[in-house]
């Protein structure tokens, strides 16, 4: 009989929950990252940077050497051009995408429309299609001198409850909107979490960021973490040091409730 961790996560589960943030401008140093962390992590997340530097030949690289891939590039523009870009993405056989949730609910429904259409005819594996909120950089200020007199938090749920109703997968949020986005979105619904920092780490502004155990103690069903994994003596102790702080969150009484994931899901 398999041991299982409480909440249906099998044990070791959580390794598949870390992303590690590949924010390097170059190919090789990509490479050997993927190379040493494939078997670390569950998914490589590739942003503007990497992707403009590289192409999507990073994509298909990180997939061939056993990865998977987060294609962060936050897509923003009118309906039909996010969808057949969403579309693109879908065929390089991404794991995850992101878009601007305030990029309105048609942008996102067209786009999971158009990317569940091409899985079907093309017998794709469907990528979880996230919206990004508030960016972290943003504060009540920029949003003020935007027209967002509502506050932070505020925007960044009725975003979430937006991207909801368009059928998205899930968010991108900071660790303090875990859990007013848990609170009002429920299970079904995934929070991916950056900003992340083991205890003892220098925390460079202690508001905006928290340990593993607490972001999957608040209901964050992956963690995004790039700086203390790449700048790390050794990127591959620091990644499973990593994962054993998210199972202690994860076994924590205070998790009850809060995965969104079904437990055969990676
Ligand atoms: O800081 P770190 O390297 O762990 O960040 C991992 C990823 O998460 C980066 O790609 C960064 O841009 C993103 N990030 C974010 N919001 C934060 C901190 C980091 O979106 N507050």
């Amino acid at each position: 009989m398999s041991v299982r961790w409480p909440f249906g996560l099998r044990q070791g589960g959580m390794r598949s929950r870390l992303i590690f943030a590949l924010d390097v401008s170059s190919i090789t140093e990509a490479f050997s990252l993927v190379e040493r962390l494939t078997a670390e992590v569950g998914m490589f997340k590739v942003g503007k940077q990497l992707f403009l530097h590289a192409g999507p030949q990073i994509v298909h690289g990180i997939r061939e050497r056993g990865g998977e891939v987060f294609l962060d590039l936050k897509f923003h523009d009118i309906p039909r051009t996010v969808a057949k870009a969403a579309v693109e993405t879908t065929r390089m056989g991404v794991r995850m995408f992101d878009v601007h949730a305030s990029g309105s609910l048609e942008m996102m429904q067209r786009t999971v429309a158009e990317v569940s259409k091409v899985c079907r005819g093309e017998g794709l594996r469907r990528p979880k299609v996230l919206a990004v909120t508030v960016l972290t950089s943003l504060n009540r200020d920029d949003l003020k001198r935007v027209g967002v007199a509502s506050g932070v938090e505020n925007q960044v749920v009725r975003l979430a409850r937006l991207a909801m109703q368009a059928k998205m997968d899930g968010v991108v949020a900071s660790p303090q909107e875990i859990a007013p986005i848990r609170k009002d979105c429920g299970r079904g619904f995934l929070i991916v979490t950056p900003g992340v920092r083991l205890r003892g780490a220098t925390w460079e502004d202690q508001k905006r960021v928290m340990t593993p155990e607490a972001a999957i103690r608040a209901g964050a069903d992956y963690l995004v973490v790039g700086q203390p994994i790449r700048d790390a003596a050794d990127p591959v102790a620091a990644a499973r040091e990593m994962v054993a702080a998210m199972e202690r969150g994860l076994s924590s009484p205070e998790r009850r409730g809060r995965t969104s994931l079904d437990p055969a899901e990676p």
